[in-house]
C-alpha cells in the first residue's frame, strides 16, 4: 500500500482496543479491493472527544467495539433501522457533517447461518448483551422458536419479552434439547480459553453450535461439541462479513479513495 495525500483514515474505537483484529482485517480488505485507506486503533475512554475527532479529521468509517456499542448511540446524528431496534452499533459512517450508526454484526450472523433452514427449529441464545440482540434481529424472520439464557436471568427475560421466546435458567437449559445453540458471551475467548458457558453439556450429532468468538478459532465449547458429533460454526465468517459490510457502507456513502 502506498500512503499519499489522498489516503483515507478510518479508525476502530474501543477501550481496551489494542487487542482488536479490525485494523489487520480492514488493511487486508483494502488491499484486495484496491482502496487507498488505513485503519488505526484509537483508544480513548472519552467518547465526546472521539466524536469530535471524527468530525475534525473527516473519518469516514469508524468501527466500534466494546464498551462503546450502545454508548455511541446518544452521540450520533442518525441511526439505521437495525440500530434503533437493537440499541447497539458497530459502525459509524461520517458524511456531510452527519454521523450515522449501523450494525453490520447482524449481517455477519445472518451469513454464518445462511446455509441452515431455521424454520420451526429451536434455538438457544446464551448471553443477553448487544451481540445477543444482534442475533435476535438476525433471527426475527426465521420462524424459529427462541430460548434465552444468561448469567443475569432478568436480562434474558427482557430479551424474551422484546423479541419473543422463553427465558431459561441454566438448569432448565440442561434439561431441554435444541437444534441450534449460539454463544454470544465472551466466555472461552482468548486468553481464558479453558472457560465454557456450557460445561459438561450433552452435545449430540443433531445439534449445531455457533460460537461468535473467533479467537481462538475453536473454543472449548466448539471443541466439546465437535467431539460429540455436533456441527460447529465459529465466529470467523461473522468477523469477516461484518467488516466487508462496513467497507461497503463507507464506500456507498463516501467519495471513493481508490488507487
Ligand atoms: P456484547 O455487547 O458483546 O454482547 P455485553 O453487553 O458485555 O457484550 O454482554 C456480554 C454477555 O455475556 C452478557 O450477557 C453477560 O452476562 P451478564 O448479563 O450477566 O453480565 C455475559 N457474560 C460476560 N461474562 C460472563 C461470564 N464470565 N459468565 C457468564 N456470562 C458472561
Amino acid at each position: 500500500m502506498k500512503l499519499d495525500a489522498t489516503t483515507a483514515l478510518n479508525v476502530v474505537i474501543g477501550s481496551p482496543v489494542k487487542h482488536s483484529q479490525s485494523p489487520a482485517l480492514h488493511q487486508k480488505l483494502y488491499e484486495e479491493l484496491g482502496v487507498n485507506a488505513v485503519m488505526l486503533a484509537v483508544e480513548n475512554p472519552d467518547l465526546s472527544s472521539l466524536f469530535q475527532s471524527i468530525r475534525t479529521l473527516n473519518i469516514g468509517l469508524t468501527a466500534v467495539t466494546l464498551p462503546f456499542k450502545t454508548q455511541v448511540l446518544a452521540q450520533c446524528d442518525s441511526l439505521s433501522e437495525e440500530v434503533k431496534a437493537l440499541q447497539a452499533a458497530n459502525t459509524l459512517i461520517y458524511k456531510n457533517g452527519n454521523i450515522k450508526a449501523y450494525n453490520t454484526d447482524v449481517d455477519g450472523i445472518k451469513a454464518s447461518l445462511s446455509k441452515l433452514d431455521l424454520a420451526a427449529r429451536s434455538i438457544l441464545i446464551v448471553g443477553a448483551g448487544g451481540a445477543a440482540r444482534a442475533c435476535a434481529y438476525a433471527l426475527k424472520d426465521s420462524q424459529a422458536s427462541l430460548f434465552w439464557t444468561n448469567r443475569t436471568l432478568e436480562k434474558a427475560q427482557d430479551l424474551a419479552a422484546q423479541w419473543g421466546g422463553q427465558a431459561l435458567t441454566l438448569t432448565q437449559v440442561y434439561e431441554q434439547d435444541f437444534d441450534l445453540i449460539i454463544n454470544t458471551t465472551p466466555v472461552g475467548m482468548s486468553p481464558a480459553v479453558e472457560n465454557t458457558p456450557l460445561p459438561d453439556y450433552p452435545f449430540h450429532p443433531k445439534l449445531i453450535v455457533f460460537d461468535l468468538i473467533y479467537t481462538p478459532s475453536e473454543t472449548r465449547l466448539l471443541r466439546e461439541a465437535k467431539a460429540a458429533g455436533s456441527q460447529i460454526i465459529n465466529g470467523s465468517i461473522m468477523f469477516h462479513v461484518q467488516a466487508v459490510k462496513q467497507i461497503q457502507l463507507w464506500r456507498e456513502n463516501n467519495e471513493l479513495h481508490d488507487h
